[in-house]
């Protein structure tokens, strides 16, 4: 199926990647000097959270980004967003690891095998 509109908006106007489902969406792009796929954003509809929907959609990723020659997925946290320990959980759950801090974002990265 294609993008939803939405998507098509992410795609064209920002120039990111998007993968979607009838429950969410994550946004990511590739830094390919880096061999890193970045996710930006992770979205899950709240009555489907819990049921591993954003480890799916990272999981969808990872594999979009082995294709492509990548070999680290990143993502980052901004201490100072009220949302921020779960963003940390999430991350951790994933099996993400903490990589650096700086400006108050923490980045974290895990390998893609
Ligand atoms: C953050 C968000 C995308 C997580 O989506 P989800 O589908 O519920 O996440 P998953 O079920 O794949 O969770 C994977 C793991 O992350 C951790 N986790 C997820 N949500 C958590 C929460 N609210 N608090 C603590 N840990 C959490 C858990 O370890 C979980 O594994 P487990 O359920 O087996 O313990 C969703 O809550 C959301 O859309 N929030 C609003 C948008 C947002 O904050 N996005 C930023 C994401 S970094």
């Amino acid at each position: 199926m294609g993008l939803s509109l939405f998507g098509q908006y992410i795609r064209e106007r920002e120039g990111k990647l998007i993968v979607e489902s009838e429950v969410g969406f994550a946004t990511y792009m590739f830094w390919p000097d880096q061999k890193a796929c970045y996710i930006e954003d992770i979205f899950v509809l709240p009555e489907f959270r819990r049921s591993h929907q954003a480890s799916l959609f990272a999981d969808q990723i990872a594999i979009e980004a082995k294709n492509a020659g990548m070999q680290w997925l990143v993502g980052s946290v901004k201490a100072t967003l009220p949302s921020s320990t779960a963003s940390v959980k999430v991350l951790l759950g994933y099996g993400m690891q903490v990589d650096s801090a700086e400006n108050g974002v923490i980045w974290f990265k895990k390998e893609i095998v």
